[in-house]
């Protein structure tokens, strides 16, 4: 289930013409579940109407008039009281100033008084007005009451100038709201490292030899993590993916890039997702291997096993508490699985069948069976990477407690 799911979440829409971004983010938060109510404040209604918070929503928009409603001084009342999330974007310098000093003029300012939860706040304005020190004593005084700035964005400005003062993208305050949703989830104050994508392993500057992982699965890992409230570090294979907001990234091309990245971390939890290479070439050639010279002899040698490395250094040092492993197979699941659990001396092991059309590399779902190291195990039915990424969680979490 997605952490947005039922999720009541207030969005405030002042006067700026990001409030159009402000309909995108609308849209992305009800369509992952939540349940969102817009507040557009006058000035927000001038460059966004309701309707178009209404159409995407699928619930009323409130606005000014409503403050002066028949069920005016009840609303901003149960607004503060049931919001699990009271997220301000764009939030203009005004509209700061305004819960900087308490003021309650309008609506979505007397709501953000009376509400309980917390405060997520995307500043749009022109760099000038960002940089003035009232502007920055007001963000100051916000941030030290626990408010959450996200932004402003450097880049072209609505007056033409280019600057500091651009709202940040919808994709990037949807990110920063499911961290604040997460912030006492179940791995809450824990440190979670996952690898993920195919290494690279250079034949010549141009050639390499990798395999078919998309990273899929360990970037849907990475942002379970961070929705269960934990710090997540990625250490990540080239990949076509944009990494969760919130995580820590650390991008590597070759099996020994990821195998220094890894044992430089020390974690609750590694998780490794990643499909490292097996065998590598002895030797990378300097130049380009030309066409003319031949079909070339590429020797190879064993490529490090990252989990045999940390397996052989957990006694020693507890550098993660939980290791978890995958075992990509095409033949004998769970014998190769189980095998892989020993040898690698995993807590639990993620087996999936790669020759099915519908699990493994690239695709958007996956078929797997947890195998733990206590002798138990789980099959899970077909389900998406996000969810088997969920599941997975929730058994770390139980192991760890
Ligand atoms: N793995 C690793 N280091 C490697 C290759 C793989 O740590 N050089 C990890 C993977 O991240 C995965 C687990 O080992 O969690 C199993 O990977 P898999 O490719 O299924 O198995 P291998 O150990 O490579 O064994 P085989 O090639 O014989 O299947």
């Amino acid at each position: 289930m997605s952490i947005l799911s039922g999720k009541h979440i207030l969005l405030g829409v002042t006067g700026s013409i990001a409030g159009y971004k402000a309909a995108d983010l609308a849209s992305k938060l009800a369509q992952a579940g939540a349940q969102v109510d817009v507040i557009l404040t006058g000035a927000g209604e001038k460059f966004v109407t309701p309707l178009t918070f209404q159409s995407v929503t699928g619930r009323r928009a409130y606005t000014d008039v409503d403050l002066w409603g028949k069920e005016a001084h009840v609303l901003h009342v149960s607004f503060g009281k049931t919001a699990d999330l009271l997220v301000i974007a764009p939030c203009t310098a005004d509209t700061m100033a305004k819960l900087a000093n308490g003021f309650a003029d309008n609506l979505l300012t007397v709501t953000a008084l009376a509400a309980q939860c917390p405060l997520i706040i995307a500043p749009a304005m022109d760099g000038g007005m960002f940089g003035h020190p009232a502007t920055q004593e007001n963000l100051a005084k916000l941030k030290e009451r626990g408010a959450i700035i996200v932004g402003p964005a450097e880049g072209h400005l609505a007056s033409g100038l280019t600057g500091t003062g651009r709202m940040v993208e919808p994709a990037e305050i949807f990110g920063h709201i499911r961290i604040a949703l997460g912030r006492n989830g179940k791995l809450a104050g824990k440190k979670v490292v996952v690898t993920a994508g195919g290494t690279q392993e250079s034949i010549d500057p141009v050639r390499v030899i990798t395999n078919r992982s998309s990273g899929k699965q360990g970037y849907a890992l990475a942002q379970a993590v961070l929705d269960s409230g934990a710090d997540v570090c990625l250490i990540t294979a080239p990949t076509a993916l944009t990494p969760p907001v919130g995580a820590r990234v650390v991008h590597v091309k070759s099996v020994q890039e990821m195998l220094d990245a890894v044992m430089k971390e020390s974690a609750d939890v590694l998780i490794m997702a990643a499909a490292g290479a097996d065998f590598r070439p002895v030797q990378a050639a300097k130049d380009k291997l030309k066409k003319r010279d031949g079909i070339p002899q590429v020797e190879l040698e064993a490529a490090p096993d990252i989990l045999g490395t940390v397996a052989d250094s957990r006694s020693e040092k507890k550098r993660f508490q939980i290791v978890a492993g995958f075992a990509a197979e095409s033949r004998n699941l769970l014998e190769n699985a189980s095998e892989k659990l020993k040898s690698k001396k995993l807590d639990f092991i993620v087996a999936n069948n790669i020759s099915a059309e519908d699990a493994g590399f690239a695709v958007e779902t996956n078929r797997v069976t947890l195998l733990f190291a206590n002798g138990l195990k789980e099959t899970l039915p077909l389900m998406s990477k996000i969810e088997v990424a969920e599941k997975i969680i929730e058994h770390i979490s139980k192991l760890l407690e």
